[in-house]
Formats: structure tokens, sequence, C-alpha cells
């Protein structure tokens, strides 16, 4: 599977050779992001070849008008865009009047390192110009992890074969387009570009969501080591500022620049004097200086992978993909802003609009569970709960009442971005995620007045739309969901489709249980959720037990499975086995119709509901429906691989798990998808964190406990990993022979490890052999 244009390290992603048919991809691999802000690799120096030029800045959204084929009500007006905001990264470099660019030079030697240990990006290369003149430059780059507002890079070209004159110009432009943009509209207005003794700034505005963003630059320039203050100069025009260096350069000198760089966001600072306010701070970046600010940002990366490294020895591949993920995911989202959330791109393409999906809740949560402080999984609890009035507003456009909710399909600030009718009014699952997500954000800190303060407003109004979507069927005498869209994308309008269905049921009784819950705790917090939320008791309650107890789950009692849906079996049933290869994957060789009517499943779907209630149901059902569907399923997503391959471990069938766990590990780093070029897969990349903690270590939360049920690839010599339960960290290493936990924490932690339950106390360290 491996056509690495990578070489092996564990620490680094190393690319060797300037291949621009390829740019766009490595664009993608080697971008930069902070949480506040994403970059993605774009050369400094001019480039006249492809690229997708990506600087992104988080929370900030343009609504993009929406094309449809036919409106239809309840359709929402627009669908938000992360915008490709104001470029701070380039550096203009002309040797003798000619524009170093690699596409119009002879690059004789090229290499790109990312450091994903440091979050570091380092270029070096050797280009030829048309003159015969040779520049060696060496580019270093990162977005500060610890002064999220900030970026800096350091530029080095030394010039041989001759003297003349050289001119180094860092710049900021505030003239960008999206390429993703429906009617070719641009999305910035009011650009404007300004100056102040060493420093620079562009300020631009958003069209109609009037969000600002003010890019400012400091430079520092050296030749051969020596700082120059001389023959510098700095410009702004309407949309972009310069600041240049000429020199009278010799043979073989070397001249740098440091660019300091502040990004400011409306979001964060009153609109008044950010110019001024973003000069000032990348003015202070240039006074601390590359090195210390590098040393403040490495630390805080060392942070972060103390607590969230998964090591795995004996097969570098492997642990080269899983840190690559696991830095993506650090690098987009790091929780301390409940109003940012993860796009499926994350900061590193413009496709899917940098929006939130249900991806967030499904898929990604439990990574920052398990690695990051509590609060930061908080956080992405309390965005949805800040939504919760717009959740609440949309269903009432779709005729739910009482304030019922129906969270977006994809969301930047709470509305419904999203507008195929067989997904926006239809893939309803998502509201069910979003309710799992509290139960699973508690089950693993402990932290149950979550519920009183914010949790319980929002199951409630869930399951308000649950007990309004289903409807009583006198045929079947139970409650039905009709017209929906499960997980699997590739058939719509389905009726009772069995995740949906279980995820209502599920989200009725969690709300049930946890009202009951707080009643008994705190009469005056039950009574405050009571009034805030206006629920009737009575009534409404008496409803959602009445749907628990009977609402339609359909299954196939001669198979021994769950049916996805109504209607499954009268499909042609086929296996994947019986698909031609050259017609994988489906989505490029079969029409719509074909793809809709076949028994192909897009990604887990029943499977996704074994996976999120698998203590509901015997090892036995579990196989007979993991052995059903993934004979079914083409994961023709890329969430969807790495929960079969929990459920594989999960049956100790580690030969699958394995497979099913490559199919995402490098996804990215070696394209499978031939789609790299547009951005990774930020959120699938926490499918891959799951697939080997959860399905190889087996970890599980239940009853207030750790379960460890560990498996080893055959591939692995040893792997170990570190979660977090209640906050304390606790190691686990898994090898051939034996398991050893060690609780890092000045606490105890309660385990299970093959269902033996045992008190690991602060700091102790336990081998258990297999
Ligand atoms: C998947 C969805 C997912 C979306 C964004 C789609 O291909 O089918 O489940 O939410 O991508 O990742």
């Amino acid at each position: 599977m491996t056509d690495s244009r990578f070489q092996s390290d564990e620490w680094k992603i190393i690319e060797t050779r300037f291949e621009p048919e390829r740019g766009r991809d490595s664009e993608s691999i080697f971008a930069l992001g902070n949480g506040m802000m994403g970059q993605r690799a774009n050369f400094e120096e001019r480039y006249s070849g492809d690229t997708l030029q990506g600087t992104y800045v988080a929370g900030i959204y343009y609504p993009d008008k929406t094309v449809v084929g036919w409106w239809k009500n309840g359709y929402p007006e627009y669908f938000a865009k992360v915008p490709n905001a104001p470029s701070w990264t380039g550096i203009d470099v002309k040797i003798d009047g000619e524009l170093l660019d690699l596409a119009k030079c002879k690059v004789k030697v090229f290499r790109r390192v990312l450091d994903m240990k440091e979050g570091l990006l380092t270029r070096s290369f050797t280009a030829v110009m048309s003159s015969g003149r040779v520049a060696e430059v060496t580019a270093r780059r990162f977005l500060s992890m610890s002064e999220p507002e900030r970026a800096a890079i350091s530029y080095a070209v030394t010039i041989r074969g001759g003297s003349g004159t050289v001119e180094v110009a860092p710049w900021l432009n505030a003239d960008v387009y999206n390429e993703d943009a429906n009617y070719d509209e641009k999305f910035w207005e009011k650009e404007s570009a300004e100056y102040d003794g060493l420093r620079a700034a562009v300020v631009a505005q958003t069209r109609k969501t009037a969000f600002v963003v003010a890019t400012a630059m400091e430079n520092a320039f050296t030749v051969n080591g020596k700082s120059v203050k001389s023959n510098i100069a700095l410009s702004a025009g309407d949309k972009t500022a310069h600041c240049s260096l000429t020199y009278q350069y010799s043979d073989g000198d070397t001249v740098e620049v440091k660019k300091y760089v502040a990004v400011l966001s409306s979001t964060n600072h009153p609109v008044e004097g950010m110019a001024r306010k973003a000069m000032a701070s990348a003015g202070e970046a240039a006074k601390k200086g590359f090195d210390a600010m590098l040393d403040s940002h490495v630390r805080a990366w060392a942070a972060k992978w103390e607590m969230g490294d998964i090591v795995i020895r004996g097969d570098i591949a492997a642990q080269q993909g899983i840190r690559f993920n696991i830095f993506q995911l650090n690098q987009t989202y790091t929780g301390e802003d409940p109003r940012l959330n993860i796009g499926p791109k994350g900061f590193t393409g413009e496709k899917y609009g940098g929006s939130t999906y249900w991806d967030t809740e499904a898929f990604v949560l439990p990574f920052y569970l398990s690695t990051a402080d509590t609060h930061v999984a908080r956080n992405l609890l309390l965005y949805r709960y800040k939504h919760l009035e717009k959740a609440i507003e949309n269903a009432a456009k779709l005729g739910f009442k009482n304030g019922a909710a129906l969270y977006p399909m994809v969301t930047m600030n709470g509305e419904e971005c999203h507008n195929e009718w067989e997904i926006t009014f239809e893939e309803i699952h998502r509201n069910g995620a979003i309710a799992y997500a509290i139960y699973n954000y508690i089950r693993h800190t402990g932290d149950q007045g979550y519920l009183a303060e914010y949790g319980l407003e929002v199951l409630i109004a869930i399951s308000r739309f649950w007990a309004q979507r289903c409807n009583f069927s006198e045929e079947k005498n139970q409650y039905v969901i009709l017209g929906v869209t499960g997980p699997n994308e590739y058939e719509n309008n389905v009726s009772n489709n069995w995740y949906t269905n279980i995820l209502a049921r599920w989200t009725l009784k969690y709300t049930v249980d946890s009202l009951a819950w707080l009643r008994k705790t705190s009469t005056v917090k039950f009574n405050s959720v009571i009034s805030r939320t206006r629920l009737d008791t009575e009534c409404e309650l008496s409803l959602w037990n009445e749907i628990i107890n009977n609402i339609y789950l359909p299954v196939h009692h001669d198979l021994g499975i769950f049916l996805q849906q109504d209607g499954y079996m009268d499909k042609l049933q086929q296996t994947v086995k019986d698909l031609d290869p050259a017609e994988r994957p489906l989505n490029q060789h079969w029409s719509w119709d074909r793809i809709l009517r076949s028994v192909f499943i897009k990604q887990a779907d029943v499977l996704q509901g074994i996976y999120f209630f698998e203590d509901d149901y015997e090892e036995e059902t579990i196989r007979r429906n993991f052995d059903f569907y993934e004979s079914r399923c083409v994961h023709e997503s890329s969430l969807s691989p790495s929960i079969h391959s929990v459920l594989a471990a999960r049956l100790h069938d580690i030969e699958r798990a394995y497979t099913l766990y490559l199919r995402t590990a490098r996804l990215d780093l070696d394209d499978y998808n031939r789609e790299v070029k547009d951005g990774l897969h930020i959120t699938s990349m926490a499918g891959t964190w799951l697939s080997i903690v959860e399905g190889f270590g087996g970890m599980r939360i239940r009853n207030d406990r750790v379960y460890l049920d560990p498996v080893i690839p055959a591939a692995w010599s040893s792997y170990s990993f570190i979660i977090r339960f209640r906050n304390n960290p606790l190691r686990v290493e898994v090898n051939g022979k034996a398991v050893t936990v060690v609780n890092l924490s000045g606490e105890s932690i309660p385990l299970a490890f093959c269902d033996e339950q045992l008190t690991l106390g602060p700091g102790e360290e336990k081998k258990i052999a297999k």
C-alpha cells in the first residue's frame, strides 16, 4: 500500500525531490497550524507553478451562496466557507533583477522536512537561475503553539557564481481569493495596508460576515550573520505591504531575513486599532527573536507529545503514520476556545468549508478526551451548547415545535449550511452523536456537573426532536422513523435505519435517566433545568418512555443481524468480493442510481451503532453483524475503516483489524485516495488513533473504570499509549508477552485488565503477563 514519497523516520516527514506535479499534495502534507490559524506549505519565494495558496484563520467564514438544482423549503441560504485569508508567508528574492521562482529555475537539490516533535518546517534547495547564479536557500517556519497569534519564518539565501545586486523582500497580501467559491466571488473587501517604521500590516474584512483580520510583520535582516539596518525600504499599496532589503552581494554571501508575523482576528479583538495592535505584536515577536520564540513553541509541543504520543516499535512506517495523525489533530484544535471546532480538512485546504460535522462528536472527541486536559473536550461540548438556540430555530424551520433541536449537518455558527435534501433533512442521526458525546465526556471525565449546567438542556432539546420525528405506525403497532439517511450516504430516504432508531431510543433513555439522577441528587438543580427548558415532566416524559419501550428496530431473525433499514434484504445480495476492482471506488465509476440501489455501504452504519453500544450486545451478535456488514462495506468514507477495525479487534480478529487499520494509518501520507492535494483528512485521523487505543489496546471506560484488553499486530514488536482517565494519565505498553501499565498521576486509577479488576496507586506500575 505504501508508495511513500517520504523517507521513513519516526519523527519527521522528509521529502527529497522537487516534484512540481505533486506540489499541491506536499502543500497539504507539510501544512502547519496552531489551533488559531493554519498555513499550507506554500513556498515563501514567488512560485508561478501550480499551487493552492492557503492561509486560514480559525472561526471566520464567508456565507457563500449555495448552488442547488431545485430549491426546497427549509434549505439554508448559504454554505459557510473558510476564506483563504491574507497571505503572510511571501518573501520575494530578486538576484540581479531575476525573480527566484522554482518553476523557472533549474532545481538541483530540494529537501523539505517537517519535524513533528518540534512543529517546525524546514525547506532547503539549490536553484540555478537563468543568469547562471546559484541560490542556496534554507527556510524554516513555525506557527507558534505558545503564542497562537504569531508565526515566524527564517529565510536565508546564499548566492554563488559572481557578484551583483540582491533584493530580499518580505510581503503581506490581502488580495486573495478562494478556489472553492461557488460564484467566483471575492470573500474579502475593505482591504488596506500601512506601515510604520520597520513594521507593516494589511487589514481585510470578509464580505457579508464582516470578520476583520489584521496581519502584520516586522523583519530583521542579516548579511553573513551581521545585522543590517540600511537600504531597507517599506511600502504599502492598497492591499499589500512590502519591505525590502537591497544589497550588493559578493560570491558566497548569505542574506537572511527573519520575518515575524502576527495575525489578529476580530473574533478576539476590537476592530478599532487592530492593525496597530498586530504591528505591535509582530514587534514584540521580533524583540523576543526567532530562537526564543521557537524554544517556547517546542516546549508547548513537548507537553502535547508527553501526554498524547503513541510509540510503535518494529514498524517505522506505522510510527510515522500515527505521529503524523496526532500531530495534525493537535495542530487543528487546541481546545482553548469553545467557539472553535474541527473541520474535516482542518487548516489544510478549502474543501468542506472548514466547518463542523458530526465527525467531531462521533470520531474525534475520544482523542481529546484521552490526550488532553478535561477542559479541551468540555469546550467541544460547549460549542454545541452555544449553538442550541440555533439548533432549535433550525428544527422550527422544518416544522418542529416546543424547543425541539436539530443540530446542523454542517455548520460554522450553529446555522445549517448543508443543502442536499437527503442529507440536510434526513441525515438526522447527527443529533444522536451530539447526545452521545455528552455521555462519552461524562464517563471519561466524571464531570457529572456538566449535565445540570449544560448537558441536560441539549439532551432535552434533542429528545424532543426524536419524540416528534417518530410516528406511531398502526401497521406495526410500534414507533417508526421514516425518511432518513443513515451514516451510509449510499442510500437515502430509507425508513427505520437501525442506527438512527437505536440512537433515538438511547438518547431518550439517557435523558430520562439523567433527569431522574438529577432529581435525586439536587432538587434545586433539577428545578432549574425544568424551568430553563419548560419540560413537562408528566406528558413529555411519558411519551418518551413509551417510545423507548416501543420503537421499531429492524432485525433479520434468520441471519441473526440488525437490519440496516426496512427492505435492505430486498436488494440484490452481493459482497465486496463480487466487485470488479477496476470499478472501485464505486463513487467514481458507477452512476448514483446504481449506487443507491446496490447493497454496498459507504461507511459503518449498523456497525457504527454497535461500536457505540457494544456493551449491550453479546460477542456472537457483534460477530454476525460484523461479518455481514464488513463484507458489504466499500469504506468510501475515510471515517469508516477505523470503526470496523475497532470491532474486529474487539472480536480478537487481529489480522482483519490490522488490515482495516492500514487503510487509514497513512491515508494522507501515502495518498491512497489521490486527493491529498485538497487537504488532509483531519477528522478521520482520530479514527486511526481509535483503532490503536480502543482497537488493539481494547481501552474502554465502563462503570468508572478503565478497561484494557490489548492485542498486538504481528508486524509490531511493541506499542504504548497514554490515556487520561478523570484527568489522570495512565501509560499502557503492550508487547507480545506482557502488558505494562503505569499510573503517571498522583491519584489511584481503577482498572480492569481482561475483566480482572485492580486499582493502580499513584505512580504504581504493574506488569501483567499475556
Ligand atoms: C461522510 C460523512 C462525513 C463527511 C465529512 C462524508 O464523506 O460520509 O459521514 O461527516 O464526509 O467528513
